[in-house]
């Protein structure tokens, strides 16, 4: 599936955009009948309130759409979209002053509105409804950003049984052709021959081969590596999960989806970069040969890990895939992962919480989030907390007991296999919990569209 505007010089019929404040104005420099007939329907301008309006003959002539107030947009992402969807079908286009932002806002969340997970049950009706880029916006740039969410949400959506580690490698792989990068995957026991201890032992009690993937774009530019959890399947391992915990973990490779839909957008676009990718690739499952509670594995780096639950297994393939990228001393990496349920309950699912301890890095994010219509939060890595990492026996210990900060340790925890100066971390959530505007229930990418609008600012490019 992919979003589309609709053509730019088709007919199409007006939807007018008015601010609560400027409502008055507007019925004022339109003919009596519509002023009539929107204050008679009780038409406020609230936000994302989406009326029709007749012509002489009582036919549709157009459409007014709502902006509310700015307190009312503050409280809602994408609110104007809702409704949308709603229209006649045919091809309509925005009209009216509209400032660039809520322009870029609409257009975007338009195209994400389109998205359907269709791979199972196909759509009965087809998209009947079509906009127009507005005049102004970045068409190709909107379109290739709503592709990459697409992506992402593709990934996450399908269920493991049709997306395992082989499956996750065909479509890392299909990416790459896509855009003509060097690929590499290293699988099963090879993983133990050529350096990803931890990686292995997450994987190895599934009937489907762990492995590590990675693929490199772009000849010239700064050097960004991207690092990916991508545990397709995430049954806690010998800790079992209960079962309202496990019954989203599809969602875990939540992380190697947003980071795989972030290097699509950056191939598309062309950034002027040396891009690599990394994805380990698991399935964290249980079986005579499973990884126990207390054992203690020795790491790519060479540091000891004991394991305190098998459940904190993202970060044990997370440090060899760090230690891996970091031997290239990247300009910036980051990791995205779905790595704790602390992240969750701190920020809920609507932002998307980062960690690192350059403070320009910080910044340059959380300008880029909000024209990039994607919330970021700022988290700290708060060296205190290091002892909590520290069993005694080992040299980190991976689920700290009494649970305290659980976000931030798991930080701790990978911070410790990377030693290029500019990292920075997202423990994502993945998925929206309930259908919102823009963004349907189910599997959503988190930070990408944010680092990808702050990527010159981050890199100088
Ligand atoms: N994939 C989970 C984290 C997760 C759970 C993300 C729910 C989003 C929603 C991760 O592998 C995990 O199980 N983490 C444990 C770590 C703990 C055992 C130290 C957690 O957060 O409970
Ligand atoms: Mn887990
Ligand atoms: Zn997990």
């Amino acid at each position: 599936m992919t979003p589309a505007f609709a053509e730019p010089d088709a007919p199409s019929r007006p939807i007018h955009v008015v601010e609560a404040s400027a409502l008055d104005a507007w019925l004022n420099a339109h003919p009596v009948a519509t002023q009539t007939w929107l204050q008679d329907s009780g038409f406020k301008a609230n936000l994302g309130d989406l009326r029709l309006v007749p012509d002489g003959d009582g036919r549709v002539a157009g459409a007014v759409l709502g902006l509310g107030t700015a307190d009312a947009r503050r409280r809602t992402r994408f609110g104007a979209v809702k409704g949308l969807s709603a229209l006649p079908a045919g091809d309509w286009q925005l009209e009216g002053p509209i400032d660039p932002a809520q322009r870029d806002e609409i257009a975007l969340g338009w195209l994400l509105s389109t998205y359907r997970f269709d791979r199972y049950r196909p759509a009965k009706t087809p998209q009947a409804v079509r906009l127009k880029a507005p005049e102004g916006c970045d068409p190709v740039r909107l379109t290739v950003m709503a592709e990459a969410e697409f992506l992402t949400r593709d990934l996450i959506n399908t269920p493991a049984s049709d997306l395992g580690p082989d499956e996750l490698e065909s479509a890392f792989m299909a990416l790459a052709a896509r855009f003509g990068a060097a690929t590499q995957a290293i699988r099963g026991d090879d993983l133990i021959a050529q350096g990803f201890p931890m990686v292995h032992a997450v994987g190895r009690a599934s009937a489907r081969a762990p492995r590590i993937l990675s693929m490199r774009w772009g000849t010239s530019g700064p050097s960004l590596t991207l690092v990916g959890k991508g545990v397709c399947f995430d049954t806690g391992g010998l800790d079992l999960k209960p079962s309202s915990g496990m019954l989203l973990m599809k969602k875990d490779m939540g992380g190697a989806a947003t980071v795989m839909g972030l290097a699509q957008m950056i191939m598309a676009l062309g950034l002027p970069v040396r891009l690599r990718v990394i994805v380990p690739a698991v399935e964290n499952a249980v079986s005579g040969n499973a990884m126990r509670p207390r054992d203690i594995l020795t790491s790519r780096k060479g540091l000891t890990v004991e394991v305190n639950n098998t459940d904190a297994e993202g970060r044990l393939i997370l440090a060899d895939a760090l230690a891996w990228a970091d031997e290239e001393n990247p300009e910036l990496l980051i990791s995205m992962a779905t790595l704790t349920g602390a992240a969750r309950v701190a920020v809920g699912p609507d932002l998307a919480p980062f960690y690192t301890d350059d403070d320009d890095l910080a910044e340059a994010l959380s300008a880029a989030a909000a024209p990039a219509c994607d919330p970021v939060w700022r988290m700290p890595f708060w060296d205190p907390y290091e002892p909590m990492i520290e069993p005694g026996i080992a040299d980190l210990d991976n689920a700290p007991s009494g649970g305290m900060a659980g976000s931030i340790t798991a930080a701790l925890f990978l911070r410790r296999f990377v030693d290029a100066p500019r990292y920075m971390h997202f423990d994502i959530y993945g998925h929206t919990p309930a259908d919102a505007p823009a963004r349907l229930k189910g599997g959503v990418g988190q930070g990408a569209r944010a680092i990808l609008t702050g990527l010159p600012a981050m890199l100088g490019l």
